[in-house]
């Protein structure tokens, strides 16, 4: 298929993303057309859902979508919910979704995926959750004892994850929170990763790249936006792969952002993100993620999307 091929046979995919300026976003729009497709960024919020006689469609600024071959989603935290309707509202059309609504909403929730990820025997931080900010010196000695993470269970760039030194501090940062009716997950914390992670870039069955981020001074969490710094891992040990790549099969996402835990006995999940920013990682790495990502969306061409629809 070439770029000069006529707009009508070529294959139309639709990016789902709030502006078609973000990186990741225009990355996704050049690497579909080099691969000879007519990709069109769709507003997620401007997508209007119809149900009833004859099926399900959907409208984009007034007119109705048709013939769309492929979706690759990007939905941001903050439209997590109408993001999922749209997304699954794809799915009842029949068009094939790169990470499916159920697969996306599950890596949105912390708990939900390190049950899932513990179930099926995958190394994870210890974990415990309670409603309420009694018998705390028990759920902190199952972690591991102090220090412990704090995480709330719905954040991303790091943003609501602590770290608590004293047992004053873990009553208090629950008791606030609990007081504000937010759920939190206390964890152990790794010590031995110093500030640093490995985030891996799964697409279909393998990392197609990894970076070790660091945080910066005197901070412990190494997300880019908390001024974290990221170098690329050129040979990312099997071990990390392997586990990076069941985290996302598990959870069902073809498409992952798998961040890691360097642990002494080996890597640890922390967590999952189902639309990962790729901008940081083409840069360390120099390699063309968006390409793989759509190269691996098109085999799903045919089916209804994600890897395990059930799990
Ligand atoms: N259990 C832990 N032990 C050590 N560091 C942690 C732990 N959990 C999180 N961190 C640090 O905090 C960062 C953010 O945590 P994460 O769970 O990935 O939340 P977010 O969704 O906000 O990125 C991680 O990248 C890591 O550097
Ligand atoms: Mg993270």
């Amino acid at each position: 298929m070439k770029e000069r091929q006529a707009k009508g046979t070529r294959p139309h995919v639709a990016i789902l993303s709030r502006k078609r300026s973000l990186y990741s976003t225009s990355r996704l729009v050049e690497a579909a057309r080099a691969l000879g497709l007519r990709p069109t960024v769709l507003d997620t919020l401007k997508c209007q859902m119809l149900l009833g006689p004859p099926r399900p469609r959907m409208l984009y600024r007034g007119a109705q979508l048709e013939a769309l071959e492929l979706a690759l989603p990007r939905i941001g935290a903050s439209i997590t919910s109408y993001g999922l309707a749209v997304v699954s509202h794809l799915e009842v059309m029949g068009v094939p979704v790169a990470n499916g609504a159920q697969a996306i909403a599950r890596s949105r929730d912390k708990l939900r995926c390190l049950q899932l990820l513990d179930s099926h025997g995958l190394s994870i931080p210890r974990t415990v959750m309670a409603h309420r900010s009694t018998n705390v010196a028990r759920l902190v000695e199952e972690v591991g004892g102090l220090p412990a993470i704090i995480k709330l269970l719905r954040g991303t760039q790091g943003v609501g994850v602590m770290i608590a030194t004293t047992m004053e501090e873990v009553k208090s940062i629950l008791g606030t929170f609990h007081g504000l009716g937010q759920d939190l997950l206390i964890q152990e914390f790794i010590a031995e990763s110093k500030g640093k992670d490995v985030r891996a870039l799964v697409v279909g069955d393998r990392v197609v790249g990894a970076m070790r981020r660091t945080a910066k001074r005197g901070e412990f969490r190494s997300n880019l936006h908390r001024g974290g710094e990221g170098k690329p891992v050129k040979v990312l040990p099997p071990e990390y792969a392997a586990l990076a790549v069941r985290a996302a099969q598990t959870v069902g996402l073809a498409i992952a952002g798998v961040d890691l835990l360097e642990g002494k006995d080996g890597p640890k999940v922390m967590e999952l993100n189902s639309s990962p920013g790729f901008e940081g990682l083409e840069r360390a790495t120099g390699k063309d993620i968006a390409r793989a990502m759509v190269k691996h969306a098109l085999t799903l061409r045919g089916s209804t999307g994600g890897l395990r629809p059930d799990v």
